[in-house]
């Protein structure tokens, strides 16, 4: 049997699939790892549980068959070019990703490009409930899909689904602005259970639903009229811990950042920041707090490397267009400015790289620096501490990331804030080894402890237990 006809008990939907199909110059065809941070953390719970992965292959007007990958079966989910323009960049990534973190860049309202969300929901809806075996639990991810819930329940009342936002569930003043809020929140209520990464998040869902639908809501739950019980709670998400850490102690790891270290003129201190090139990562902060301190001969750049990784992101979409110029101005400025050494004070590095060579920055970073202005949790902090060898290494963290409410031993920075953020930096960078052992000491712990393979063991007992109450309360 082709994988085309394989139906599954466990489906994970997401936006995009743990793949992309990438065609090169040659016109050859291959599969490169999506980027970001959900496909990070669900690739290995697929690799464990297997089933079925539905999503998009990230090219426009291809119809991909199924095929089985690392143990289960990729199901493509196709768009086309105008969807990608309407659904993705539009809809998903220029009105719902910013206004989700706290519109730190302005959301845009266009009915074209909902009308295009509503559309592209439905497909996946329709693919989802085609792989979906009889009773099947069907786990549907992120922004980009708030309505499958719903429109999946119509479809097929036998499954069980839940529903995990990675990012951030806004407060109610902003979701309301969204001419389709009833809509979404709907869609959302479709699902047994509604994850998020925060507690907050869970309660500012809870309170929509209070205040602008029909629906009973009684502490984490709301009775959907005539249908379930839709239960709304906090599960922080994580990485494959013990995956990292092997990962960064291999030889070829230890090799590479010893090569690294060689490239950089074995330099005494290492600043890193590792992201998506996205505008709610705090790049244009954390460039300018750093640059100042060069600037201003606080770090001397004979000793110190500031080394930034970037992954290219949504790259047609006008904000992040614009990010990207800004900060190769910005670093092109300081490092014209501050004189280096054979290299610049700022090692900026505009693209993606295999996990590899990221967890060989990771083991040599001294300082991991990561200063989201918004953040659903942010992944990175957690793999620096899985990564970074011993216990002598710093985590400066915003307080705007999900992962702060864990990762409280971090040093905390609020990235509006150039001057507490220089002043912190510095802190981390100088502060006796002592008091560096004793808070790396409890973050690793914490991670070390709260594995991706917890979290989803969590969600999905929840899932199972939960998700049966109603129907056995109806009968
Ligand atoms: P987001 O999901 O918003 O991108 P996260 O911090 O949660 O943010 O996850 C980012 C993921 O992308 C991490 O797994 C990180 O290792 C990976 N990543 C970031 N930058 C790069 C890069 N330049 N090359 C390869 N992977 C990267
Ligand atoms: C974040 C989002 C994911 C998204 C990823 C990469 O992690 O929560 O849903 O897949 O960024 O973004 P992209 O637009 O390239 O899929």
């Amino acid at each position: 049997m082709t994988a085309a006809h394989l139906k599954a008990s466990f489906v994970v939907v997401a936006n995009r699939l743990s793949v992309d199909r990438v065609t090169e110059d040659d016109g050859s065809v291959s599969w490169r790892t999506a980027p970001g941070g959900l496909v990070t953390a669900l690739e290995p719970v697929m690799r464990q549980r297997g089933g079925a992965w539905v999503g998009w292959h990230g090219a426009s007007d291809e119809e991909v068959e199924p095929f089985e990958h690392e143990g289960y079966t990729i199901q493509p989910v196709p768009l086309s070019h105008s969807e990608v323009e309407e659904y993705y960049e539009g809809f998903s990534n220029a009105t719902l990703w910013p206004l989700f973190h706290d519109s730190v860049a302005f959301p845009e309202f266009h009915r074209e490009w909902w009308d295009a969300y509503v559309t592209v929901n439905q497909r996946f809806a329709e693919k989802t409930a085609e792989v979906a075996e009889d009773g099947a639990t069907v786990w549907v991810q992120d922004y980009q899909l708030l309505l499958v819930p719903q429109l999946l329940r119509e479809m097929r009342p036998d499954l069980r689904i839940g529903f995990f936002l990675h990012i951030p569930f806004p407060p109610v003043e902003l979701f309301q602005q969204l001419p389709w809020r009833r809509q979404i929140l709907e869609g959302m209520l479709g699902a047994d259970l509604v994850g998020t990464q925060v507690p907050g998040g869970a309660s500012n869902f809870l309170r929509l639903v209070r205040t602008r639908t029909q629906h009973k809501v009684e502490r984490d739950r709301v009775r959907v009229e005539g249908s379930h019980t839709c239960v709304a709670r906090a599960y922080p998400i994580s990485i494959d811990s013990a995956g990292f850490e092997e990962l960064a102690n291999s030889p070829e790891v230890i090799a590479e950042a010893e090569a690294l270290l060689d490239e950089l003129g074995h330099p005494k201190q290492v600043f890193l920041g590792v992201d998506r090139l996205d505008y709610t990562k705090g790049l244009r902060q954390r460039v300018r707090a750093m640059g100042e301190l060069f600037q201003e001969g606080k770090l001397d750049p004979a000793d110190v490397v500031f080394f930034q990784v970037a992954t290219p992101s949504r790259e047609r979409v006008d904000e992040y267009r614009r990010l990207r110029d800004d900060i190769d101005l910005l670093v092109g400025r300081i490092n014209s400015e501050v004189g280096g050494v054979g290299r610049p004070a700022i090692v900026y590095r505009h693209s993606s790289f295999p996990r590899s060579t990221m967890a060989a920055l990771y083991r040599i970073a001294d300082v991991m620096v990561v200063t989201p202005l918004r953040d659903g949790m942010n992944l990175v902090a957690k793999e620096y501490l899985a990564c970074h060898p011993g216990e002598d290494g710093a985590l400066v963290l915003s307080e705007f990331a999900g992962a702060a409410r864990e990762l409280r031993q971090a040093y905390m920075v609020n990235p509006y804030d150039l001057n507490g953020m220089k002043d912190v930096l510095l802190h981390a960078a100088t502060d006796s080894p002592r008091n560096r052992r004793r808070r790396m000491r409890a973050l690793k712990r914490q991670v070390r402890e709260n594995t991706i393979e917890a979290w989803a063991d969590r969600f999905i007992d929840d899932l199972g237990s939960l998700g049966r109450e109603p129907r056995q309360q109806e009968a």
